[in-house]
């Protein structure tokens, strides 16, 4: 796409989000011409925390399904797009709810923490949602009970590594961060002697042990803008880098492996977010039925984190 394209794009998102009264939210590893556009870029966290407390009528979410999921589930009243309405996230699909319901009657009195990455059925069947910014501050505020953790393995395990509570895990991951190895690590290490390893807790055990920083996307974001370091190893997703590099022009960023790119977070762009504010589709909805339930968790959560 040409740059007079896009310039006309932008100009037509810009018309339409005022006469829409539309919020275009965004998530760090959205393709930066889609981040560039967005009212807010933030972690799922931030986003959800918007979605709840937004003014506006529309809410364009470039993100995947479960996060214009939990925005209909927030905010009812409004309208919430999903530009692109392939934009799934395997990691969600991981935990069917029918097979939630199985593993609570086999663990009586178990509370469920289950990951913001997850459908809406599955938040209704759950007591508490967390994201990855938020995840032990979440199990902390849980009273002494066992915790069923969904769907992600990885951010379960990093969870309970601080915290002393016995944790059952579902078997879920990010096909993107589960690529990441140690030996990517130690690799990029050896290339890059001074950089400070940053990674998301999505990322294997063997490889947020090695890390110098595991935290969300914002969370290594504010780690790369306060450090005084100025090489980075970053093992994430690499939309990342958009805002990294516009926060930290003076400071280096490498990626611990060429492999971690999201097709799903890649599939929005300029013309669908027009596309659907122009046409006011495709929307999100969840129904009643689920939605009643499902707000608690989330509700629960964006209590806790205040
Ligand atoms: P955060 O937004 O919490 O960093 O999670 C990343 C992610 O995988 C979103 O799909
Ligand atoms: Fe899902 Fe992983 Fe893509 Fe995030 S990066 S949307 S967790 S597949």
């Amino acid at each position: 796409m040409n740059n007079g394209h896009n310039g006309q794009l932008i100009n037509e998102v810009n018309a339409l989000r005022a006469e829409r009264n539309a919020v275009i939210l965004a998530h760090y590893y959205q393709p930066g011409e889609v981040q560039d556009i967005a009212d807010y870029v933030g972690d799922s966290l931030q986003l959800a925390q918007k979605a709840a407390t937004t003014n506006a009528d529309v809410i364009v979410f470039c993100g995947v399904y479960f996060m214009a999921e939990s925005a209909a589930i927030l905010s009812p009243e409004k309208i919430v797009l999903l530009p692109e309405p392939k934009a799934g996230c395997p990691m969600a699909d991981m935990a069917d709810v029918n097979d939630l319901r199985k593993r609570k009657a086999e663990l009586p009195g178990v509370k469920v923490v289950c990951y913001v990455n997850s459908s809406a059925e599955v938040k209704a069947e759950s007591d508490i949602c967390c994201t990855s910014s938020n995840a032990h501050k979440i199990v902390e505020s849980l009273a002494d009970e066992d915790i069923l953790f969904v769907p992600d393995e990885n951010l379960g395990k990093y969870v309970a590594s601080k915290a002393k509570r016995h944790f059952h895990l579902w078997q879920g991951f990010c096909p993107i961060h589960h690529r990441l190895h140690k030996g990517d690590i130690q690799k990029s290490r050896m290339e890059h002697p001074e950089a400070k390893v940053l990674v998301h807790p999505e990322c294997r055990e063997e490889v947020w042990r090695e890390a110098d920083y595991v935290g969300s996307t914002a969370g290594i974001i504010q780690y790369a803008v306060n450090s005084k370091d100025k090489e980075f190893i970053i093992g994430t997703e690499c939309g990342i880098l958009h805002e990294l590099k516009k926060r930290c022009p003076d400071k280096t960023f490498y990626m611990a492996s060429e492999f971690l790119q999201c097709p799903n977070m890649k599939k929005t762009d300029l013309q669908k977010v027009r596309d659907a504010l122009f046409s006011l589709s495709p929307r999100v909805t969840v129904s009643a039925e689920v939605r009643e339930k499902a707000i608690d968790a989330l509700e629960k959560m964006l209590a806790v984190t205040k």
